[in-house]
């Protein structure tokens, strides 16, 4: 079984350097002991570099929150792969907050999650569904069309390297995570239909996240399914003590 991941996706948050440089010292030595879980933080960009300094030589991995899938050129505002190369290791892509809140397409989001692996990063590819689309019915087919559009063009031996997290979009910062049913439900589906798109065995190496509203008191029970690999915590990866409880309910997966 592959060893579970558990991401800190801390958004706009907080807000200045000094206060991430901060929760990343907070977090070093009781998430360090969190061992037999891969565990990654993603600042924003301003904060990597101090971050990846206040982490340096601990297990804490790093992650970008965003990329642009061009290598360099006239994009004003955006940060290519190649700038994170050598401070990160794990890229998120094609966030709900990003698809919907700034228009990013599945073909946009296809064209990072390649560019990240040609760099030797892990993308971390979210897909979810928004609650509109669950109440039409549709949220199985929205998440295999993000999938399928996602790893698209991944070479069937690099796709064991992309992350994927299935985050339902009413889940996300409101409180409510979805069921263990529901996570199960969907993060399986997910694994037959990436089993569809290649193999089984192949379908099998791909670390599945469940997003959406993770804490501290509902991590065990996420954990506990066959079919969640890992976390990818917003809210909660702010609180120390949640997050590194988060970890460590993974941690302790069979
Ligand atoms: P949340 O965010 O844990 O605050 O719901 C998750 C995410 O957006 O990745």
């Amino acid at each position: 079984m592959a060893t579970p991941l558990v991401a800190g996706n801390w958004k706009m948050n907080p807000p200045t350097v000094a206060e991430a440089v901060a929760l990343a010292q907070a977090l070093r030595e009781p998430l360090s002991a969190a061992e037999g879980v891969e565990r990654v933080v993603c600042p924003p960009f301003v904060a990597l570099t101090a971050v990846a300094d206040a982490l340096a030589g601990s297990p804490i991995a790093l992650g970008a929150q965003n990329v642009h899938p061009e290598p360099k050129g006239a994009f004003t505002g955006e940060v290519a792969g190649a700038m994170l190369q050598g401070v990160c290791s794990h890229v998120i892509v094609g966030h709900s907050e990003r698809r919907h809140g700034f228009g990013e397409t599945d073909g946009f989001v296809s064209a990072k999650v390649l560019a990240v692996l040609g760099l030797g990063m892990t993308p971390v590819l979210c897909v979810g569904e928004t609650l509109e689309e669950r109440d039409a019915g549709e949220a199985s087919a929205v998440v295999e069309r993000q999938t399928a559009a996602g790893v698209a063009g991944v070479a069937s031996d690099d796709l064991g390297r992309v992350v994927l997290a299935y985050e339902p979009v009413w889940a996300i910062g409101t409180g409510r995570a979805a069921t263990p049913e529901t996570a199960q439900e969907m993060l399986g589906g997910i694994r037959a239909h990436l089993g569809r798109l290649t193999d089984s065995a192949t379908a099998a190496q791909v670390r599945l996240l469940y997003g959406g509203s993770v804490n501290a008191a509902n991590a065990a029970e996420l954990a506990a399914l066959p079919d969640v690999d890992g976390a990818l915590v917003g809210g909660a990866s702010l609180d120390p003590d949640a997050f590194v409880a988060i970890a460590k309910a993974f941690a302790g997966r069979a």
